[in-house]
């Protein structure tokens, strides 16, 4: 592996338990749509790594790439971010023909559930955790928010 894209990396986090897991110096670009957390994610990525780090300030969407140039390309809390299918469609073009053949997309991310049932128990837990963080209140604004704002696909989307 030579080659990673982190995608809405915010401080970094994903990138760095990648490279305290496999223990290898590569090159990481990183890219956020926020300025301030990527000069923190480059600042805590190169106390990792001794490969070269380049930041993108910039939408996924449209920030310019090379194609076929990532072994591995991370999206953490950031895909359910997308609209609607045409945007989820496009976004995932674009990353696949970023990654070299042979390479991965790995994500971890808010998802919806297809089972009825699965669905209701995964979203009253979450709603259990958020009350527990900031009360009900707390909980309504950030369901209301992903209502508003957000697109979680179930993990076979
Ligand atoms: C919830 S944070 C997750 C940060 C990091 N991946 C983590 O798991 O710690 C989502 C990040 O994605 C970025 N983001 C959201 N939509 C984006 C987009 N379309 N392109 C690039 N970054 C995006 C936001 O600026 C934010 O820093």
């Amino acid at each position: 592996m030579r080659n990673v894209l982190d995608i809405g990396c915010g401080a970094g986090n994903n990138s760095i338990r990648l490279l305290t897991e496999i223990g290898l110096d590569v090159d990481c670009d990183l890219c956020d749509l926020s300025e301030p957390m990527l000069i923190r994610a480059q600042e805590r990525v190169a106390a990792e790594t001794t490969g070269i780090i380049r930041t993108f300030q910039g939408d996924i969407r449209y920030l310019p790439l090379s194609e076929k140039s990532y072994d591995v390309i991370l999206a953490a809390a950031v895909l359910h971010h997308l609209r609607n299918d045409e945007d989820w469609e496009a976004t995932f073009s674009k990353i696949f023909s970023l990654l070299r053949p042979g390479g991965s997309l790995w994500i971890t991310d808010l998802i919806s559930h297809e089972h009825r049932g699965v669905d209701q128990l995964m979203w009253s837990r979450y709603a259990g955790y958020l009350i527990e963080q900031g009360g009900r209140r707390y909980q309504q604004e950030v369901f209301d928010y992903i209502d508003k704002e957000d697109s979680p696909r179930p993990v076979t989307y």
